[in-house]
């Protein structure tokens, strides 16, 4: 088994993860911002492991144990906007389908019993809307009675459709 079994598959800076060079997790993004940048009055660096798309992954099949998804949100931001530097923003014409793919992408990597965590924020995009282009349920999220800002949620799903599917072909 390769030493990375936990895939982010659009990092961006890392903001999120406690250990930023985590040896058991292979960062991914689309972007490479070779010199950095300074992000509120810090240098940041987006550098992936990798360059890759997440609706194409260059990955085989069930090789990861955790995957942590968290695309960029929003698709109404200036072009030379801070927060589309950082976190990069949806194709407004696209979104929908990129996001599908990316779901379906980080399934199909997912070995059985994997946990794939969901990061939405609901500022432009309502949580019922994106959770429609997914084939699976989560189990479930942070739960958030804070109406007055937007609130992000971290959804939790299991890879357990495929091991039930395998389950019955064996049983059959
Ligand atoms: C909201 S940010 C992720 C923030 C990250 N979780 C953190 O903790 O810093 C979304 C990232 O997705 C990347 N992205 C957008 N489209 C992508 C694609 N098709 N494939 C891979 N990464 C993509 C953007 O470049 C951006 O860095």
């Amino acid at each position: 088994m390769s030493d990375k079994f936990i895939l982010d598959p659009c990092c961006s800076v890392r903001a999120m993860w406690m250990d930023k060079k985590h040896p058991n997790v292979l960062y991914t993004d689309i972007r490479d911002e070779d010199s950095g940048f300074l992000g509120y009055g810090r240098k940041e660096e987006l550098k992936p492991d990798r360059i890759m798309d997440f609706r194409k992954m260059d990955l085989k099949d069930s090789c990861m144990k955790l995957v942590v998804f968290e695309p960029p949100h929003l698709s109404k931001l200036g072009k030379t906007s801070y927060f589309r530097k950082k976190f990069g923003a949806l194709e407004p014409e696209t979104w929908q389908n990129d996001l599908k793919r990316g779901f379906n992408e980080c399934w199909r990597v997912l070995e059985d019993y994997g946990v794939l965590i969901f990061k939405w924020s609901d500022s432009e995009i309502p949580f019922k809307k994106v959770l429609a282009l997914i084939e699976h349920k989560p189990l479930f999220a942070n739960t958030s009675n804070n109406k007055a800002t937007s609130v992000t949620k971290w959804f939790c799903f299991m890879n357990l459709a495929n091991s039930t599917r395998e389950e019955i072909k064996k049983e059959i």
